[in-house]
Formats: C-alpha cells, sequence, structure tokens
C-alpha cells in the first residue's frame, strides 16, 4: 500500500514556520509582508483560490488585499494597476489569479509584474532564472511539488520523472525544478504517441493535464511516486488525474485530490512573499 503523502500536514509545517519568522521580522523592520492579488471577472473556481489565499496570508500575519474588477477590463488599465502596486513601498508580491479573459495578453501582464514582486515566479525574467537555477521566486505549484518529494519519499536524485503537461504554470517549472535536482526529465503532452509507454517507465509520474483519473493502474510502474496536480470538477465533487483507489494500489507514495498538491502551492505563496519582502531589507536565502 502506497504512503498517502498529506499535503495539508506538510503545508501546516511550512505555514508555522513562516508564521513564526514574520513575528520576529515584524518586530525588526516594523511591519510584515504586504501582497496584493488582483482577481478579474467571477470565475467562480477563481473567486475560492483567491479566498483561500487571503485567508492563508492572514494566518501567517501577510498582510493581504484583494484588488477585483469585472471582466471587462482593459489590459491598459491593468497595467496600470500593476505599476502602481510595482511602485508601493507597502506591498512586496504581487499575484495575479490565472485565467485572465481572453482580450487580456497574459504575457504582458507577467511582464508587467516587477520581477521582485512576482510571487507567482511567472515573470520573464524569473523564469530565464528558474532555466538557469538561480531563481528566487519560483512558480508556486512546482516548488510545492518538490516540497512534497523531498519532504516524504526524499530522493530525487537520478530518479526517472515524467510529466503529463507542459504549461507554463505547472508542467515546465515543474520539469525544471526537477532536472535541478537531478532528476531525468521527459515531459509529455496532447501530442505524445506514447504516453502510457513512457509514463509506466516514471519513478516520478507528475499528471498534470486536468482529466479526471486519467491515469489508471495499468499505466504505472510498481512502486511509482504519484504526484497529482489535477483538480477536476465532476458533479459536484473534486477527482485528480490520476485514478486514485486503483494507482495507490500500485505505487509506492501518492498524493490525495484534494489535500495533496492543493495546500502546498498556496504555502509556496506565502513562502514566495516572505521571500520578497525579506529581499526588500536586503535579506536573500
Ligand atoms: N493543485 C494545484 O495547486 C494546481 C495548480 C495549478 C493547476 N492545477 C490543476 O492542474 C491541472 C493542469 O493545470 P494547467 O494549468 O497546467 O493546465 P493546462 O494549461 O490546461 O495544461 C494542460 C496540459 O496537459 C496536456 N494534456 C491535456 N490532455 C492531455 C492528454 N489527453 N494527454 C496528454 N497530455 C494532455 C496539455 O497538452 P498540450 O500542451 O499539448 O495542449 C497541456 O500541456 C488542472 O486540473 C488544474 O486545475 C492545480
Amino acid at each position: 500500500m502506497a504512503l498517502i503523502i498529506d499535503g495539508n500536514a506538510i503545508s501546516k509545517q511550512i505555514r508555522d514556520g513562516i508564521k513564526c519568522e514574520i513575528e520576529g521580522l515584524r518586530h525588526k523592520f516594523g511591519r510584515g509582508p504586504g501582497l496584493a492579488v488582483i482577481l478579474v471577472g467571477d470565475n467562480p473556481a477563481s473567486q475560492l483560490y483567491v479566498g483561500r489565499k487571503s485567508k492563508a496570508c492572514s494566518e501567517v500575519g501577510i498582510y493581504s488585499e484583494v484588488k477585483k474588477f469585472p471582466g471587462e477590463i482593459s489590459e491598459s488599465v491593468l497595467i496600470d494597476l500593476i505599476e502602481e502596486l510595482n511602485r508601493d513601498k507597502t506591498i512586496d508580491g504581487i499575484l495575479v489569479q490565472l485565467p485572465l479573459p481572453e482580450h487580456i495578453n497574459e504575457h504582458r501582464i507577467m511582464e508587467a509584474i516587477s520581477p521582485q514582486k512576482d510571487v507567482d515566479g511567472l515573470n520573464p525574467v524569473n523564469i530565464g532564472n528558474l532555466v538557469l537555477n538561480c531563481a528566487t521566486l519560483v512558480p508556486c505549484t512546482a516548488a510545492g511539488i518538490i516540497e512534497l518529494i523531498q519532504r516524504s519519499v526524499k530522493e530525487i536524485k537520478g530518479k526517472h520523472s515524467v510529466i503529463i503537461g507542459r504549461s507554463n504554470i505547472v508542467g515546465k517549472p515543474t520539469a525544471l525544478m526537477l532536472l535541478h535536482h537531478h532528476s531525468t526529465v521527459t515531459i509529455c503532452h496532447s501530442r505524445t504517441k506514447n504516453l502510457n509507454e513512457i509514463a509506466k517507465q516514471a519513478d516520478i509520474l507528475v499528471a498534470a493535464l486536468g482529466r479526471p483519473k486519467f491515469i489508471t493502474r495499468d499505466m504505472v510502474k510498481e512502486g511509482v511516486i504519484a504526484i497529482d496536480v489535477g483538480i477536476n470538477r465532476v458533479d459536484g465533487k473534486l477527482w485528480g488525474d490520476f485514478d486514485f483507489e486503483g494507482v495507490k494500489e500500485v505505487a509506492s507514495a501518492i498524493t490525495p485530490v484534494p489535500g495533496g498538491v492543493g495546500p502546498m502551492t498556496v504555502a509556496m505563496l506565502l513562502k514566495n512573499t516572505l521571500l520578497a519582502y525579506k529581499s526588500n531589507y536586503k535579506i536573500f536565502p
């Protein structure tokens, strides 16, 4: 039977550590970290995630403000707001909740966020630093996946990691981070021809495709470490990309949905906000 990797418990340890550190730093610098979250439109999932992020901020002592805009907002108005936040000395981190409406160019928005305040790690400068393996602010879900693996099953070095999904937000940064941890990495996507064959070679299999129960028991190797990023709502219930019940019978470790990668993404956002605040005071990791 697989180890069920408890993302809630691991994220709590991280959040407790962050809270403690912020208390000390607030005393020293007279203020705690500040995060601005920009929410465009009325996507219910986005509203839910933003609510969770704000709550998590207040629990660890990060000041957060949510700036809500109707879906019709223009790109230039949004960029003006980001530039204002870039100049705001009380705001250390800026997060634009994705996805954005189609008329807004996501790349230009990410580019507008100051790299020092880019707590989602999606500004091209931070992505470039990630490629060079010298990034401080890295995409939260990818960072959370690495933490989960290191804190539960430990060794990444030498393992073959297969990532299914190549998005800028999850698949690509996760692949890069696993590579920097000396894993041998294969990335699969919707045009991959022999997906089942490749998935079966994985020591670490990261599913980030957004297809409920897509990865079944017969697609994985015995002893696989199964990391489920997928969040799929079907008939009001949440499912991951793995067929959890089947895969857990053969995996050595598996993350549940919910309670696996999701809480880690939030914990890494808090960590990045703290890192951005500390670098304002010239405290570098
Ligand atoms: N737990 C968390 O904190 C968290 C954070 C972010 C996202 N998520 C969830 O993770 C999932 C992925 O998110 P995302 O933003 O990366 O999604 P995305 O941008 O839609 O990317 C999905 C990726 O999966 C690939 N794909 C889709 N169907 C496939 C198939 N049948 N076989 C092989 N590859 C396939 C796509 O290939 P192409 O590139 O060829 O189209 C694409 O690269 C979603 O369920 C999302 O809700 C969870």
